[in-house]
């Protein structure tokens, strides 16, 4: 009997290929680091059953007619904004990604991105570098507090929640959130009350950003929302680049209407060396590593295989979207 055929997209930890290849299937990887060109996929995809792919491949209308053969498409990745749902739906594609696994691994991002702008931890470091640690200097490199603060979350979920309870645990912050729905969770266990988007961004003193992107949150972060911020306030996203406007970030941090940023999204990935961002002295942009811990990626691996594995086995995936 043939085996079914399933292509990887990239080179990712060994239990992925690993699991596959136990389970009978015949595994294709793209071996080279560079990500696979759109075309090549298209063109690799022709021979398989199953893609396991990842968050920069774009699975999109045009990808999807072109693969409309393929039954299952598991992203390595919480995140699907970058395979259309609809397309696939009407493919009749089954699409599987990996929640859960890489919660603690991207609020931990998140919660170290809000301590080191507040405390100027890039900046400091770089200083010392420059030869311009001469002295004690008692005004220099005031940081903000955090203690007591107040931590406006958009968009909480699983992510949203393991921030916002750090934030609380250690520092005894108060939680606010908007979000589509209430999260009764949070309301009882962190006394987290949901907020108009106008009251985030007015009342927080930290904005961390755990949305998915979609049609409504794209470029929510905008010039008008950066207007309506605290000066002293820091906006973190750990979630997808293209909730904020880059050129409206910067452009708030000059004119001093939020005072930093941690960004360990952008929009491109990757961001442009030359991006003036990474110029500022209160910002620290991280190259997208929120679920890059060992123990993360194994598992990410493990669930983004067994949805193709438990498809092929039972019809059902371990952790399906579905487009509505
Ligand atoms: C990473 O960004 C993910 O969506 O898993």
């Amino acid at each position: 009997m043939s085996q079914t055929a399933v292509l990887i997209s990239r080179q990712l930890p060994e239990k992925a290929r690993e699991l596959l290849s136990n389970a009978g299937f015949e595994v294709n990887v793209w071996e080279e680091e560079r990500p696979m060109p759109k075309q090549e996929l298209i063109l690799r995809c022709q021979r398989v059953e199953a893609l396991l792919c990842t968050s920069i491949d774009e699975i999109d209308a045009a990808f999807i007619s072109s693969c409309s053969h393929l039954k299952v498409i598991s992203t390595f990745a919480v995140g699907y904004d970058n395979i259309d749902l609809v397309a696939a739906e009407r493919a009749r594609i089954r699409i599987g990604h990996t929640p859960g696994v890489l919660t603690e691994a991207t609020a931990e991002i998140a919660f170290g991105l809000m301590i080191s702008v507040a405390r100027h931890f890039m900046d400091a470091h770089h200083q010392i570098g420059n030869g311009e640690w001469k002295y004690f200097v008692p005004t220099k490199n005031l940081g903000k507090d955090l203690t007591n603060r107040t931590l406006g979350i958009f968009g909480l979920g699983a992510i949203g929640f393991e921030m916002a309870r750090r934030c609380q645990a250690v520092y005894g912050m108060k939680i606010i959130y908007h979000n589509r729905k209430r999260n009764p969770r949070a309301e009882e266990e962190l006394g987290a009350s949901l907020v108009s988007f106008e009251a985030l961004l007015e009342r927080s003193d930290v904005i961390s950003v755990h949305a998915s992107l979609n049609d409504q949150t794209k470029g929510i972060f905008d010039l008008s929302a950066f207007a309506k911020m605290k000066e002293s306030a820091i906006f973190i996203n750990t979630a997808r680049g293209g909730l904020h406007d880059e050129a409206d970030l910067l452009h708030a941090l000059k004119k001093g209407q939020i005072w930093g940023a941690g960004l360990d999204v952008t929009n491109p990935e990757p961001m442009n060396p030359d991006n003036p961002l990474l110029q500022q002295p209160r910002v620290l942009v991280l190259p997208h590593i929120g679920s890059s811990t060992e123990f993360t990626r194994d598992e990410m691996a493990r669930i983004a295989a067994e949805n193709i594995i438990s498809f092929f086995e039972n019809g059902n995936l371990v952790h399906e979207v579905r487009s509505s």
